[in-house]
């Protein structure tokens, strides 16, 4: 992988943010802005997948999480859902050696169940063969829907108290946690959103908690890695105080 990193010096290597997610969005409008099918925007919305990915991993951040496919996404009309489902599956499939290589962990979070079964299939040899590797985790999340996995997370804890696995009293935030799709994650340090909207859109939504948010106006397809050093950049210049005060100030925040 080439590196052009040295000669960024006011990037931190060693305060990067542990997990960083992305809500990817825009493709449509990049598409329409030039008179192109929506599909188009996803074409290039992928190549930007891999190149975020790549410069990811070049960093050194432990995870990235890609909001790729949302619950509500199934609403949208069949051709693009095809189109979508088909664009995930290759980039299943192209990007398997190249994960090896760079010692990326696949992990889907969201209903995997609820994929096209020639998907789920390319996903679960893809996540069999990279299921060792630890130099980052790639976490896409695929008919996902943070109300769903809170809702799914709540009825398992349920049970496991009906089935008396569980008292009342155990139920923590720890626990809750333990029961989401990101059980075995760091929270997000950082979530960036493109295409200059302010919202969340049912994306981890118990997971943002203390997450800092940057929107970017970029449409995703025109995302680049030198836009996302920057992002990085302006997270270390922030002030995470989690509740609390730092010690020269006595602002709450
Ligand atoms: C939002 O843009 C984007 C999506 C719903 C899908 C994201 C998918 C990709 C980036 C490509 C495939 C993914 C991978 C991991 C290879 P939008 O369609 O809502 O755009 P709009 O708001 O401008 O209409």
């Amino acid at each position: 992988m080439k590196s052009d990193l040295k000669k960024d010096v006011t990037l931190n290597l060693k305060a990067l943010p542990s997990h960083v997610a992305i809500i990817m969005d825009g493709n449509g409008r990049w598409a329409k802005k030039r008179l192109m099918n929506r599909v188009k925007g996803h074409e290039k919305g992928s190549k930007t997948v891999r190149s975020i990915v790549a410069a990811a991993r070049e960093f050194g951040i432990g995870t990235l999480t890609l909001y790729a496919f949302s619950t509500e996404n199934w609403a949208r009309p069949k051709p693009e859902v095809k189109a979508l489902m088909m664009l995930l599956k290759r980039f299943i499939v192209s990007e398997r050696q190249e994960l090896l290589k760079n010692n990326i962990r696949l992990n889907i979070i969201g209903q995997k169940k609820r994929l096209p079964p020639d998907v789920q299939k390319e996903i679960d040899t893809t996540m069999a063969l990279t299921r060792n590797n630890n130099q980052m985790v790639l976490n896409l999340a695929l008919s996902y829907g943070s109300r769903e996995e809170i809702t799914a997370a709540v009825r398992k804890i349920a049970g496991k108290i009906e089935s008396k696995d569980l008292n009342c009293d155990d139920i923590t935030q720890d626990l809750i946690s333990a029961h989401l799709y990101t059980h075995a994650m760091p929270d997000p340090d950082l979530i960036i959103r493109t295409s200059g909207e302010y919202r969340l859109s049912n994306f981890l939504l118990w997971q943002a908690a203390y997450s800092e948010i940057y929107i970017s106006d970029t449409l995703w397809p025109d995302f680049s890695k030198s836009e996302f050093i920057e992002i990085l950049k302006n997270f270390q210049k922030r002030d995470r105080r989690f509740g609390k005060v730092t010690c020269n100030t006595s602002n709450d925040g």
